[in-house]
């Protein structure tokens, strides 16, 4: 394993959603050793760290997401044995782990909000944030705008309302209470005393709330972080916190925090993500020139975290609504591929099973500043089903072989159906059948992760964008001090000129991917790019 104390500023990480990868009970949901049994397929993709979705107990209104019991494993995923078997199974394989921490709100359920509820006068009372109007703080904008109406919802048993930025089962947290930041640590120590390298921190722009602001990013917000990386830091030294903050860059800097009061080691940067789609349809790449100018520097060891999906609906909450609407025209034709403000489709469907396409995109996301992130089942351009509800579609389970169920259960129904339609059906479209297969999605994914985990630029590398003459044609050099990779792009489905100088002697790591062969062709002064054709020049 990887322990040198900024390992997460080189590596990649693996998104992994236990009820989706292996059965091993029989009962139709993944669990913590079903998915021990699949390490050797993460570690074979090359990454360094996997992320965990929410594994507490839950009535799962939110998908886990609406924590019943911080310190229990859902039953359907196995016990606090099987969780730390895991962990350990993964250590063993030198893969960190961390997992979901969900700090903004708990479930209705939890015990904490039904005390609360039930007795003005208990303790847990002040743990929620109530109102007896429900009119405070009409500037917080509604988040799950296709289901909630508003962020206060009146609770029968209390005689009073509560405030909730997400749905109306998961109750906010009051953060103004210290006895909720003392119920938080113990939480983490939890966790981290089982030797878990981490955590991704769910929701965490809008712990407090203030009377004429957006309650978002708020200074009180940033004090508890910071307060909150004291005690890891002082009691866990080495290990990582990620930043869910879906912000502009500007507004992302601060979470971070500065070298006398950190906060996060690792911001996910959300406004870079829809700008890759938009730059390989419209074959311009502006719109990732211009994040990149509004993108400011970061701390010496801190660093992005990049992505293309993940298990929410693809946010288009940081662009603008003309590009909004553009996305959608482009990427979501059916209206139920829109869900809040967003597109709940996973990769390979969104680039149209597009093999050319999906390996630009991917030398892009592999190649700019950030910890690249893979969503599970990605690696092998799973579909999505836009009938499910909520996110289901893209949450379906993994697809390992074309035996029944793909591999995945034997029981005779799986939480939600696997894919059976002929282009992503599992009878086709499996690990199995691509680990065979040398220009598959799977190969093509370890081919990458390879090229890119074997040049240290690509980790911490400065990034400077270079002129080519051409909007279609993308360059930009990553260096350290004795490497440089000059990264070449065609965004386009034509072929293009472009103006740029080469070093003298180089070599192309993507040259010798096994699918797609492109040639790079002087043309007098120009040099000739083919539709789509990327280039990573050491
Ligand atoms: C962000 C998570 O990614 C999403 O799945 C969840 O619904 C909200 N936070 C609320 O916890």
């Amino acid at each position: 394993m990887n322990n040198e104390p900024f390992w997460y500023k080189t590596a990649v990480f693996y998104e992994l959603y236990i009820r989706a990868y292996q059965d091993s009970t029989g009962d139709g949901h993944g669990d913590f050793r079903g998915a021990i049994q699949h390490l050797d397929h993460i570690q074979s993709l090359g990454v360094d760290c996997i992320w965990i979705m929410p594994h507490y107990a839950s009535p799962l209104k939110d998908d886990g997401y609406d924590i019943a019991d911080y310190y229990q494993v859902h039953p359907d995923y196995g016990t606090l044995e099987d969780f730390k078997a895991f962990l350990d199974a993964a250590h063993a394989r030198g893969l960190k782990v961390v997992t979901d921490l969900v700090t903004n709100h708990t479930s209705d359920q939890h015990p904490w909000f039904q005390a609360a509820r039930q007795d003005k006068n208990s303790p847990y009372r002040d743990y929620y944030v109530w109102s007896d109007t429900g009119t405070e703080y009409s500037d917080a904008r509604i988040i799950f705008l296709d289901t909630e109406a508003s962020n206060w919802t009146y609770d029968d048993v209390a005689g009073q309302y509560f405030w909730h930025r997400f749905y109306s089962s998961q109750p906010d947290l009051n953060y103004d209470n210290p006895q909720v930041h003392e119920e938080m640590f113990n939480v983490i120590r939890h966790w981290l005393d089982m030797g878990l390298d981490g955590f991704r921190v769910d929701a965490i722009p809008y712990l407090y709330e203030r009377e004429g602001t957006n309650c978002e990013n708020l200074p009180e917000t940033h004090a508890f972080l910071q307060k909150m990386r004291r005690m890891v830091d002082t009691e866990y030294p080495g290990r990582v916190l990620i930043a869910e903050a879906n912000q502009w860059p500007e507004d992302l800097l601060p979470y971070f925090g500065t070298e006398e009061n950190p906060e996060f080691q690792i911001c996910f940067h959300f406004p870079i993500m829809p700008r890759l789609y938009q730059a390989v349809k419209s074959g311009d790449k502006t719109p990732i020139e211009e994040i990149w100018a509004r993108t400011p520097d970061i701390p010496k060891n801190a660093q992005w975290m990049t992505f293309l999906r993940n298990h929410d609906e693809l946010t288009l909450e940081m662009v603008t609504p003309e590009v909004r609407q553009w996305m959608w025209d482009n990427y979501a034709p059916d209206p139920r591929m829109k869900l809040n403000l967003g597109i709940r489709r996973r990769l390979a469907p969104l680039l149209d099973d597009n093999k050319a396409k999906w390996f630009l995109l991917h030398t892009l996301f592999l190649s700019l500043p950030g910890t690249p992130i893979v969503y599970y089942g990605d690696e092998i351009g799973m579909g999505d089903n836009i009938w499910l509800p909520d996110r289901h579609g893209c949450r379906t389970p993994m697809q390992w072989n074309s035996e029944k169920n793909g591999g995945f259960s034997n029981a005779a129904e799986t939480y939600f159906p696997i894919h059976t339609d002929p282009v992503y059906g599992y009878q086709t479209r499996n690990v199995a059948v691509q680990e065979k297969d040398s220009t598959s999605y799977l190969n093509l994914m370890r081919f990458l992760l390879k090229a890119r985990q074997s040049v240290p630029a690509f980790g911490d590398g400065v990034f400077e964008f270079v002129g080519t003459g051409s909007r279609s044609v993308m360059a930009y050099t990553r260096s350290i001090p004795n490497q440089t990779v000059l990264c070449l792009f065609n965004l386009s489905d034509q072929p293009q000129n472009a103006h740029l100088n080469l070093p003298d002697t180089f070599t192309d790591l993507l040259a010798a991917n096994p699918a797609m062969q492109y040639q790079l062709a002087p043309d007098g002064q120009a040099l000739k790019i083919a539709p789509f054709a990327a280039h990573w020049f050491l």
